[in-house]
């Protein structure tokens, strides 16, 4: 994003008036943040996301963006975050005041757990069938269906968001972003239509979903690459692994569902969402309950809304752990925006990328700290950062016994030299990052 969040805040609660109080941020995508805000006439809190319209608004793009957002503002569907407002200021910021869905996202469950259950999986797509199917019955497309999009709340209910605005959002501010040509936005999830420019319809949101589907099975979604043209391709004209050969538990009669919503031509795909959800529930009963089957992702939830609050601190903590070697940080998402803007202002966190996961230890030399974003890896030092694309990252330990018993953390790096992160890490250090750079497949 072209503005740092503190100027994107103080223009939001310009925008807002006196009846909203912005608070925390509760996720950056690629071309906005989502910050929690305080309705103080209606004493509850609802989700605001805004579009930096940064020095170069494009009105046209702008007003469409309105209107899309205020097309999807009047679906109404349980499986659908609620919109309560779209507005905007003075042609700098756009904004949608939203239902605040106290939960996580599918992405982040995914970074925790890998993989889903298969009924929890089964269930997760049958609710964003029943959301995606009463939207194309009012004629809107979402065009973004991807785990970040799938929300779900504190007892594992699913609310998709983001209905057809992402893409226009992406439009509006995509001469910021993008030289003209570039793929905006994850490739993953696009269907083979999509991705070479055709006309897109509901079927490509059903070929989306099979995508969050098998990933939420297998762990990986059905196509990787080194670039996003490379996946598109793959969009284009790979079949993917049967989700059968990654994942042997999957009933038969499901994986026939996922490979026909993963059918590359539209024609031989489910052509309605609503047949979709039917053909969930046929092959696997347990998918017509709403809800989640483990418990434990609701723990894990509130775990991390301890580790979060622990962390408020940010700035005087990074602070303190860069310039003096302090106390240890360890944090996962959501990282609080002051920890966010230092590690953006040395350069660790690149515009758009979204920090998971930040660790400095506790020993007294030591001033580095280490960033797991979603795209990179960082080594943040006060002097700058050492950026490494994430997947192509592993770490390992070794002893270092010179000067009392210690580890050293160093990253492979693929065709790269190894870097060492840390030289002298305790024990207690590592067991403490370790279940989390497993989470975030960086260690075995
Ligand atoms: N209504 C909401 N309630 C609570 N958190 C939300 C809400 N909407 C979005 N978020 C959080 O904010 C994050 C950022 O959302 P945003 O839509 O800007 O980006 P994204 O979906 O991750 O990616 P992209 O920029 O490609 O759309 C989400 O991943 C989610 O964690
Ligand atoms: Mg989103």
């Amino acid at each position: 994003m072209s503005l740092d969040l503190a100027t994107l805040r103080r223009r939001l609660q310009k925008a807002l008036g006196k009846e909203f109080t912005v608070g925390d941020l509760l996720g950056e995508g690629g071309f906005a943040a989502v910050f929690r805000v305080r309705d103080n006439s209606q004493h509850r809190d609802v989700a605001v996301k805004v579009l930096d319209l940064g020095l170069t608004p494009s009105p046209g793009l702008a007003e469409r963006f309105v209107r899309e957002a205020r097309t999807s503002g009047q679906l109404e569907h349980p499986h659908i975050v609620p919109i309560y407002k779209v507005g905007g200021y003075k042609n700098e910021v756009l904004y949608i005041v939203m239902r605040c869905v106290d939960g996580r996202s599918v992405r982040q469950l995914l970074e925790r757990e890998q993989r889903l259950s298969v009924v929890d999986a089964a269930r997760i797509a049958r609710q964003v069938a029943d959301a995606l199917g009463y939207a194309h019955g009012r004629g809107i497309v979402h065009r973004d269906v991807k785990p970040d999009n799938v929300l779900l709340d504190g007892s594992g209910h699913v609310l998709v968001t983001d209905f057809g605005i992402a893409k226009a959002a992406q439009e509006a501010s995509a001469s910021q972003l993008t030289t003209e040509g570039m793929v905006v936005g994850t490739p993953h999830y696009m269907s083979p239509e999509q991705a070479t420019g055709e006309r897109v319809d509901g079927r490509s949101d059903i070929y989306a979903l099979g995508v969050v589907l098998y990933q939420m099975l297998a762990g990986t979604p059905p196509f990787e690459g080194e670039s996003a043209q490379s996946v598109l391709m793959k969009q284009a004209t790979v079949e993917p692994v049967p989700i059968r050969q990654l994942r042997g538990d999957v009933p038969a009669a499901l994986a026939a569902v996922i490979e026909r919503m993963l059918a590359k031509d539209p024609a031989e795909r489910y052509q309605t969402a609503e047949e979709l959800s039917r053909a969930l529930v046929d092959a696997l009963p347990g998918a017509a309950r709403d809800g989640l089957h483990t418990g434990r992702s609701i723990a894990a939830g509130l775990v991390r809304v301890l580790v979060g609050l622990g962390a408020l601190a940010g700035l005087g903590l990074v602070a303190f752990a860069l310039f003096s070697g302090g106390p240890r940080l360890s944090v996962s998402a959501p990282v609080p925006d002051s920890v966010t803007q230092v590690l953006r202002r040395q350069r660790g966190l690149p515009p758009g990328d979204v920090a998971l996961y930040v660790f400095a230890p506790r020993g007294a030399e030591d001033t580095t700290l280490l960033l797991v974003a979603r795209r990179v890896v960082s080594v943040v030092t006060p002097h700058g950062a050492r950026v490494y694309a994430r997947d192509s990252v592993r770490v390992r330990y070794r002893l270092n016994l010179r000067g009392g018993l210690a580890l050293r953390m160093i990253l492979s790096v693929r065709r790269a030299r190894e870097d060492t992160a840390f030289s002298r890490l305790s024990i207690r250090d590592v067991y403490e990052m370790t279940p989390r750079l497993r989470q975030l497949r960086l260690s075995p």
